[in-house]
């Protein structure tokens, strides 16, 4: 691995820190406290090429190579997870799910649209009963003339209130005895399809509290042939493949509100005074800070291990899943002690600590929780 950035990198690093820095901290908190995210924010990511960022140039994108990504979404999620967790769907899952899997028909339609943020993206895989257990869908896919009826339902799908498309995944008949994957096919869905019902998730969310998260219900939802992602029954492979880009922003999200731990903690413990001296020269803090750093810097290289490993073009889903698992347990690590370290300013809203707290629990879960990170992990390793 090449541990010196290039020009492209280190430029997209600034650029994505300056506003992460100008625009994006400055308002994170009235964010949080609000439940929403100004749609100008989102418009500012794709002015700045952020949006485009998974996809090439061919297709509307700004064509950053993976570690180019991955230093973006850092800057942003050391400003708000709520904002990264926006863009790890729209382009990790979403845009990069029809580049890698879309017909040339479907990426010149959407792309161009989705890089721009003329068109908003989610990724409706989660279900009632559903979760940890993707192949177990139980939204249906009939065929009918010229397209597909879709009935069923998704929860928990991030960006889907206010988006104009979805990757909606939904099984077709099966035949006798396929295994549970087999039968399920990815579509590109237009939200605004009669059928397409959404709401807003009930009940407050411990954090994202920005994030937009949606209930949706198919009712004879009708999709067009051309709509199918992928090829029929090509599905999971498609909602998996996808998964290996998303979990990817989101170790790198993690990485971010873990440095944003860090430097809360020593801008805190510097200043600071107890007993007559400052917090920092206290033995104790002084290990709390130091094993915050290294297992910041282990983080760091898994995440950019698997960035780099995707830009060689090779298979990196292990490399991802054990980023995924790492950078998010350590930061939750990092937040807690954070928290602690604050004593009881840590405790109160007039400090971002409990913000990180709250937020970095949710990438502790999704796009795969740190349990099914381990599944994928010994699999690899083991095999199957
Ligand atoms: N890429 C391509 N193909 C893959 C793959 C990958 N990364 N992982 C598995 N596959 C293929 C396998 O090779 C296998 O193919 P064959 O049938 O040809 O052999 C097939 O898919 C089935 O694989 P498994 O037997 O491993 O499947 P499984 O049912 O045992 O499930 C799992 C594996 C890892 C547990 C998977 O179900 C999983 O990742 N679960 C978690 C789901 C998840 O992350 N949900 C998050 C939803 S999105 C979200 O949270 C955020 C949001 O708002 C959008």
């Amino acid at each position: 691995m090449n541990f010196t950035l290039t020009k492209d990198q280190l430029h997209w690093q600034s650029a994505a820190h300056k506003f992460a820095q100008e625009v994006v901290a400055p308002i994170a908190r009235k964010m949080d406290e609000e439940c929403t995210m100004p749609i100008s924010i989102i418009e500012k990511m794709a002015s700045l090429g952020f949006l485009g960022g998974s996809v090439s140039k061919d297709f509307g994108g700004t064509g950053m190579d993976s570690l180019s990504l991955v230093l973006t979404y850092i800057e942003l999620g050391r400003a708000c997870s709520s904002v990264r967790g926006f863009m790890t769907v729209h382009s990790s899952l979403v845009m990069k799910c029809i580049e890698q899997s879309g017909s040339q028909e479907q990426k010149k339609e959407f792309l161009p649209r989705l890089a721009s943020a003329g068109l908003i993206g989610c990724y409706a895989l989660t279900e009632p009963e559903a979760g940890s257990d993707a192949a177990s869908i139980k939204t249906r896919a009939e065929k009918t003339n010229g397209g597909y009826i879709l009935n069923g339902e998704k929860i928990w799908i991030t960006n889907a209130n206010l988006a104009h498309l979805a990757i909606v995944f939904a099984k077709l008949p099966a035949t006798e005895g396929a295994k549970p994957h087999s039968s399920i096919t990815a579509f590109l869905v237009d939200t605004n399809s009669e059928g397409f019902i959404r709401t807003k998730m009930p009940g407050k969310e411990l954090g994202h509290r920005a994030s937009d998260h949606a209930h949706i219900t198919f009712k004879n939802c009708f999709v067009p042939e051309g709509r199918v992602l992928g090829g029929e029954n090509n599905g999971f492979k498609v909602a998996m493949s996808a998964l290996d880009h998303g979990r990817l922003g989101v170790a790198a999200g993690a990485l971010g509100v873990h440095q944003a731990c860090l430097d809360t903690c020593v801008d805190f413990v510097r200043a600071r005074k107890q007993f007559g001296s400052r917090i920092g020269d206290f033995e104790m803090v002084q290990a709390v800070i130091a094993e915050m750093k290294t297992s910041l810097e282990a983080s760091r290289l898994l995440v950019y291990n698997a960035a780099w490993k995707k830009d060689q073009g090779e298979n990196c889903t292990l490399e991802t899943s054990m980023a995924k698992l790492h950078a998010t347990e350590a930061a939750v690590e990092a937040a807690n002690e954070a928290v602690l370290l604050h004593g009881g300013r840590g405790y109160s809203n007039k400090y971002p600590v409990e913000r990180y707290l709250r937020d970095i629990k949710g990438l502790q879960i999704y796009e795969g929780t740190s349990h099914i990170q381990k599944i994928v992990i010994a699999r690899q390793v083991i095999g199957k």
